[in-house]
Parts: C-alpha cells; sequence; structure tokens
C-alpha cells in the first residue's frame, strides 16, 4: 500500500502527518511512504531523515499519483480534495461536526475518509487519540504563553529582597487540555485553581494538587464523557460567579468546549474589567469562538482597564502546532 504524506497547507500550520520515526516502522510493516519535500521541516525534521528512513521524497505533482492512502493533519483544501482521487483512505483532523461542505465534498470525491476527531474515547483505542496528545501540548502551551506575559514569577521566592507571592493561576474546563495546565503551572510554582462542569472532575484537579473551585454550576456527562450544553439559565448562573471569584487570579486558562458547539462563553467583558491590571487570559478555546467574550481568534487583545493599566486576552490559535516537534510525533505515533 502507497501513502502519500502532504506538507500542510493551512495557515500557520507547522505540524507534519508522519515523522520519520514512524515511517520506518510503517516501511518494516510493509507500506511504501512518499513524503512530499518539506513537509517536516518547520516541526524539525529535514527531508533527509525521512530519506534515511525509507521514505521516497517526491514533489507535490507527483505525490497522489498512485498513492492508496493520504495522511496529514489539518483537511484539505477545496483544491486539495479535488485532486484526492477515487477510493483514496485519507486521515486527518477533518472536523466532521463543523465543516459539512469539507465532508460532503470528500464524498463527492469518493474519499474514504476517516477522522481523528470521531476515535472514541475509550480505553481500547487510547493509543488512537490525537485530540488527547494535541490537547495535552495545547494546554501546556497555554501556561507557557500566559507566563511569558504576566509580569510576576510563578513561583514563591523568598530572597535577600524579601518574598513575593507566587501566581494565582485559575484553569477553567479542566478535560485533557484542562488538566496539562493545571499540572504546568503547578510545575511553575503557581496556586492552582480548576474548575469544570463535570462533576467527576473535581477529584482529578484535587488529585494534581490544585483547588476545585466551586461556581455551583454542574452538568451531566454524555456517554462519550464529554459534557453537555449548560442552559442560558446555568450559563448566567456561572458567568455570574465567574465575576465574582475572577479579580482573585492572575492568569486563566479557558479550555471549556463542547464537541460540535461553538465555545460556551464564560467570561463576560465585565468580569475581565474586574481583573488587576497585568493580568493575563489565555482562550484555549479561542479556535471555535473563545470562552471569554473579548477573545478575538488568532490575536492577542490589550483590554484597557477603566482605572488604568489593562488585561491581555491571549486568542492564539492551533497552539500544538507551536510546538510542532513534539505534536507531530505524538499525532504521528
Ligand atoms: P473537551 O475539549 O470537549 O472540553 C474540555 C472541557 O471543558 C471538558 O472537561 C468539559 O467538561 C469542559 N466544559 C464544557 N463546558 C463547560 C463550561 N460551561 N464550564 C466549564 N467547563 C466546561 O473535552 P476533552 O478534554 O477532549 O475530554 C473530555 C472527556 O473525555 C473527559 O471526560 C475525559 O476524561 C474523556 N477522555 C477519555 C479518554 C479515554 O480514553 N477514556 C481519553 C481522553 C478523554
Amino acid at each position: 500500500m502507497r501513502v502519500a504524506v502532504p506538507r500542510e497547507t493551512a495557515p500557520g500550520e507547522r505540524r507534519v502527518a508522519l515523522v520519520p520515526e514512524t515511517v520506518s516502522k510503517l516501511r518494516d510493516a510493509g507500506f511504501e511512504i512518499r513524503v512530499e519535500r518539506g513537509a517536516g521541516e518547520a516541526a524539525g525534521f529535514l527531508d533527509s531523515s525521512y530519506e534515511d528512513a525509507g521514505a521516497e521524497l517526491v514533489d507535490r505533482g507527483s505525490l497522489l499519483a498512485g498513492a492508496d492512502g493520504v495522511v496529514r493533519v489539518a483537511s484539505p483544501s477545496a483544491h486539495e480534495a479535488a485532486a484526492l482521487q477515487s477510493g483514496t483512505v485519507l486521515i486527518g483532523f477533518l472536523q466532521p461536526l463543523t465543516d459539512a461542505d469539507g465532508v460532503a465534498r470528500l464524498r463527492e470525491h469518493g474519499v474514504v475518509a476517516f477522522a481523528m476527531e470521531s476515535i472514541p474515547r475509550i480505553t481500547r483505542a487510547q493509543p488512537m487519540d490525537a485530540l488527547s496528545s494535541q490537547a495535552t501540548v495545547a494546554g501546556y502551551k497555554a501556561v507557557l504563553l500566559a507566563a511569558d506575559r504576566v509580569p510576576k514569577l510563578f513561583p514563591m521566592l523568598m530572597t535577600a529582597a524579601g518574598t513575593i507571592a507566587p501566581v494565582r493561576a485559575l484553569v477553567i474546563g479542566a478535560g485533557v487540555a484542562g488538566l496539562q495546565a493545571i499540572a504546568t503551572a503547578r510545575r511553575l510554582g503557581a496556586v492552582v485553581s480548576g474548575f469544570d462542569v463535570r462533576p467527576a472532575v473535581k477529584e482529578q484537579v484535587e488529585s494534581l494538587g490544585a483547588a476545585f473551585l466551586d461556581l455551583g454550576v454542574r452538568t451531566e456527562e454524555t456517554e462519550g464523557g464529554y459534557a453537555r450544553e449548560l442552559t442560558p439559565e446555568q450559563q448566567a448562573q456561572q458567568q455570574s460567579a465567574l465575576e465574582e471569584r475572577i479579580p482573585d487570579f492572575d492568569v486563566v486558562i479557558t479550555t471549556a468546549a463542547v464537541p460540535g458547539r461553538p465555545a460556551p462563553k464564560l467570561i463576560p467583558r465585565s468580569a475581565v474589567g474586574g481583573m488587576r491590571p497585568g493580568s493575563v487570559i489565555v482562550d484555549v478555546a479561542a479556535e471555535t469562538g473563545g470562552n471569554c467574550e473579548l477573545t478575538i481568534p488568532g490575536e492577542v487583545v490589550e483590554h484597557e482597564l477603566a482605572g488604568g493599566g489593562g488585561v491581555a486576552i491571549v486568542g492564539t490559535t492551533n497552539l500544538p502546532s507551536l510546538m510542532a516537534f513534539h505534536a507531530s510525533q505524538l499525532y504521528s505515533r
């Protein structure tokens, strides 16, 4: 079977679907691997290492000829989808719940498509769960972005110049990304609180050494382990509870999501207005609209406070792509 690995074309996408380590495993299993020149470059995997692993390096024009399978990170563009032959097997993050046009295009071309998002979140499928591996990377990076911006040290320090208090961080949405954000913020020395609407999460938050912030809002888990969308009343209750609690925190990382739905709006403008100058919100949910009312996906907003100073709202999207080496390695495996 011939498998093709294109160079990703989505704006800002630095990851690659197969890394040399996986290429040689697939070669040993009898696959022929064709890699587009430069496909791994942005993630730190050079053409020469693909060649050493037994891949054939080709130009874009000849990549798909005779390919039985195509593996990629992001969905193909309309142009790329049109180049796929009928019967080709395609694997990637294809956004089956939110990109109906993209899915229809693949169907029209007779492509046999497997969306990584649709792999069930069950124990048996865990090694293939790329949503989790990429969310882990995103949660880690979100804390580093916050640490880089906040004008404070994360740990408590006792120095000859006196003691400084640790950063207080709040992580909202304690799924895979949120739990990694909690763990990373703790490793840097912050005092961390976490919140989620799924009651089962309290114990997980506490097991990482963080406090569970009780906002009095809960929802049941779906069969797949995901949160249900809150009712408008619950959402209003959550917003007002957060408005009261959020001024205590220097750093807020938000990761709340409901699959296939726009990100729930948790932090209203008024809550940001109550924060201390220099505080930072990193909105990991920016991709699907953001958890904060002021988030602009792909941008960093400096929100001016009425009393002077400001709060930064980081809406950087595709955080896994900023750690492209390990994100690609985990995805590829
Ligand atoms: P996700 O990315 O869909 O959502 C992130 C988090 O946001 C979730 O924890 C969700 O409860 C929370 N959330 C939704 N609405 C919220 C709101 N209004 N306020 C605060 N938080 C809100 O979820 P993710 O991280 O992809 O995984 C969710 C579930 O999948 C978890 O139960 C996890 O344990 C389970 N899972 C199971 C695996 C397995 O193999 N058994 C592997 C990976 C995840």
